[in-house]
């Protein structure tokens, strides 16, 4: 079995560009130094400034997770990863919650177009809650909900799932190595938490099995963003 400081020394670091300003995101990019390795762009920035974006930040030499969370009958989600195949990107998140024909159909495309490509599955968003759940008929509690996902992207054939640092534990008790697993609600220590409530330090979220943690505010609002990035790294071991 492998020790928590093998482990934390493979989770990676990516950077979530979350930053309205085009010309703003790739100064920050820049600016956050040759030790970043991985940036994280999402829905907003994506349709606002489309497939160039994504090259853009690419050609600075940065390896791209394309959060853009995918939900719809299994072949139009294969045909947009068909599309998006043609993109530099190395990470693709789609949702749990299209059922396991939608994922089935994604993982085939995937395998199909961009072999490399690592599909993540976002199981219950964290801005839901059992409510939340409740109100489209979901009667499980969150906790269960995202147990039950996480079999059915097993069985779909999924290697890769985005969850919290608090679940990622017990996901790789149940599953092992299936999964590659990326967690945001990340905070350096002696920063501020803002909207995320159930937040891990980088070192405790790779021990507990995290291959990829996501952090975004703590390095984009920073005065110096390479240092917060290089003390994340050294956080990690
Ligand atoms: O700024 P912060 O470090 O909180 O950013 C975390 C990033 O991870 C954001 O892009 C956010 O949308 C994303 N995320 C999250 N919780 C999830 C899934 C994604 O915070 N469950």
């Amino acid at each position: 079995m492998a020790t928590s400081l093998e482990i934390s020394k493979n989770c990676q670091l990516i950077l979530a560009l979350d930053i309205e300003d085009r010309t703003q995101a790739i100064e920050l990019v820049k600016q956050s130094g040759g030790e970043l390795e991985w940036v994280k762009i999402g829905l907003q920035m994506f349709t606002h400034y489309g497939p160039d974006y994504v090259r853009e930040i690419a050609d600075l030499g940065k390896r791209i997770f394309l959060d853009l969370k995918l939900h719809d009958i299994p072949n139009t989600v294969a045909k947009a990863i068909a599309s998006v195949s043609n993109l530099p990107i190395d990470m693709l998140t789609i949702h749990t919650c299209g059922g396991r024909e939608m994922m089935e159909w994604a993982v085939k495309a995937q395998q199909d177009n961009k072999p490399d490509l690592q599909l993540l599955g976002v199981t219950v968003l964290t801005s839901m809650d059992d409510d939340a759940l409740a109100g489209i008929g979901v009667n499980r509690s969150t906790a269960e909900q995202v147990i039950a996902l996480t079999a059915l992207a097993n069985e779909a054939g999924m290697s890769g799932l985005v969850c919290s640092p608090h679940e990622a534990a017990s996901v790789k008790a149940a599953h092992g190595d299936q999964f590659q697993l990326v967690t945001p609600g990340i905070r350096p220590t002696a920063t501020n938490a803002g909207d995320q409530k159930r937040i891990m330090t980088p070192q405790l979220a790779a021990d507990q099995g995290a291959d990829y943690i996501v952090v975004g505010r703590p390095i984009y609002q920073a005065s110096n963003p390479a240092a917060v990035v290089a003390a994340i790294r050294s956080d990690l071991g």
